[in-house]
């Protein structure tokens, strides 16, 4: 029977996924992943990690779960969107690759700005320069590291780096290109006007396609490499939130994905293309042919609760750290959060943000503070629900929640209310590899399109509704969205 294979490689590790055309997971591998910090700012991977990293992943689904490389219909591609990797002419990696998390790059992001003009560059691309974007990378290279830049002849994401190895092309997806500054989303195409303003050779850009399309086969020394069967068409894929959101079945408008993971994302699929003005959400192709998605991404989720038990319950269990929350009233009794522990990216994009507690007192417990940080990334969430609600969103809309923090009832019941929209959950739990492999499915003829193979394989359960608490949020909320502006110049001066 032919299987699916999904692989992603993400931050943390590179994950083989094989399903069968139902949607049935049949193996899962992840080979962990390590990550450099060489500088304050920077973030940098090894390609080479990735690839060896995968071909573990691979050869192990592949054993655990029995199958054949020749049971392997298609592949399909995911992973951490936006890092650089530069190749010479043979295709040898020039530097490590530069990630999405790297904040080296704010003095080319305004040169990018000055070049094209705020306005125009929301307008073509979808986003302001931000630092974790491709583009500014490229400049950085070029500015600082001019031997190197000499040398290279082409570009490449990280999954698209794992299609190089895998089948020799230098190819990439449209949800994937879109996170780079240099694809004119609308027309879904490299943007020349980007492109010549910025004296990047056009030439070094991989060729695009559709999430869905067939992009090239695995090559005998990759087959002999991972068991994989020569000649097993990989299609384009897509970046690891427009693949997540597909594997939750985010792939019409009114069906918008929630993640609660370390970050957390607001994602609402488009039929059009369209932008913020201020470029204050993401607007990227999704990886669904035709279509585009608003995103908005809260750099520290339910990495804000993570950190909040390391600090202050490090041997209890998030169930135990969190019951006693439950019992405290909507808005904490004054005690507000901001979740800026990493900084932000929507709705302020801002290296420099802090996080703050905001309003204690001596009544406050630690069970205020642990409700606080929940209220605080619910709120966080809601700026960007609203910006996206700003810009256009359908009457009806289903919201689909996953990642860690979709474990919690209480966090659910509070983002329900703060949201005011019924959140379901999914039967996928394996992110952005199960939307890789469904896109796989999609490539190899199982299913016509992509909306059919997840109304096929996905199902929704769980259903939790505002519970009529949506008024006791208000107040709070008014406060919460204050304290950034009051705040911003305090947390550069930090
Ligand atoms: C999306 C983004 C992250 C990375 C790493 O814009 O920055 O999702 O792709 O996961």
């Amino acid at each position: 029977m032919p299987h699916l294979l999904g692989l992603d490689i993400s931050t943390t590790g590179a994950k083989a996924l094989i399903i069968d055309e139902a949607g049935t997971v049949v193996a899962s591998h992840t080979a962990p992943q390590p990550i450099s910090t060489p500088k304050p700012l920077w973030s940098e991977q090894n390609p080479a990690d990735w690839w060896n990293g995968m071909v573990v992943a691979i050869q192990s689904a592949l054993a655990e779960s029995g199958i054949k490389g020749e049971d392997i219909a298609c592949i399909g591609l995911t992973g951490q969107m936006h890092g650089l990797v530069l190749l010479d002419q043979t295709g040898k990696v020039l530097r490590p690759s530069i990630l999405w998390n790297d904040q080296r790059t704010q003095a080319q992001c305004d040169e990018m700005t000055a070049k094209i003009g705020a306005k125009r560059l929301i307008e073509l691309t979808g986003n302001r320069a931000l630092t974790g974007f491709t583009a500014p990378k490229i400049l950085w290279v070029r500015e600082n590291e001019p031997d190197v830049y000499a040398q290279a002849a082409h570009i490449l994401l990280p999954k698209d780096y794992i299609r190089f190895m895998l089948t020799g092309d230098y190819a990439t997806d449209l949800a994937g290109a879109a996170g780079t500054s240099l694809l004119n989303v609308a027309e879904r195409r490299w943007s020349t006007e980007v492109i010549e303003a910025l004296d990047i050779p056009a030439e070094w850009l991989p060729k695009t396609h559709e999430g869905t399309e067939v992009t090239g086969v695995v090559s005998t020394v990759a087959a002999e490499l991972t068991g994989l069967k020569a000649g097993t068409p990989v299609v384009g894929g897509g970046g690891d939130q427009a693949a997540g959101a597909v594997g939750v079945g985010a792939v019409e408008p009114g069906i918008m994905s929630l993640v609660v993971g370390t970050s957390g994302v607001v994602f609402a699929p488009l039929a059009q293309y369209a932008y913020e003005p201020e470029g204050r959400l993401h607007a990227f192709c999704h990886a669904v042919p035709g279509m585009w998605h608003f995103m908005g991404v809260m750099l520290s989720a339910a990495g804000s609760l993570q950190w909040f038990r390391d600090a202050l319950g490090p041997n209890e269990s998030f169930d135990d750290l969190l019951a006693p929350a439950a019992d405290i009233a909507p808005g904490s009794d004054g005690l507000l959060f901001l979740p800026y522990l990493t900084g932000e990216r929507t709705p302020h994009p801002d290296p420099l943000a802090r996080g703050a507690f905001v309003g204690l007192t001596v009544r406050h417990s630690r069970a205020h503070m642990a409700r606080a940080v929940l209220e605080g990334v619910a709120f966080g969430l809601k700026d960007g629900f609203n910006l996206i609600a700003s810009v256009g969103l359908p009457d009806q809309i289903e919201v689909r929640v996953s990642g860690g923090g979709a474990r919690s009832r209480l966090w659910k019941q509070i983002l329900a209310d703060v949201l005011g929209a019924t959140l379901v959950s999914t039967n996928s739990t394996e992110g952005a590899a199960y939307g890789a492999a469904l896109l796989a499915a999609v490539g190899a003829g199982t299913y016509p399109d992509v909306a059919s193979a997840c109304a096929a394989t996905i199902k929704t359960s769980d259903a939790i509704t505002p519970g009529g608490q949506q008024t006791a949020y208000e107040h709070p909320y008014a406060l919460y969205s204050g304290l950034y502006p009051a705040l911003k110049e305090t947390f550069a001066r930090i």
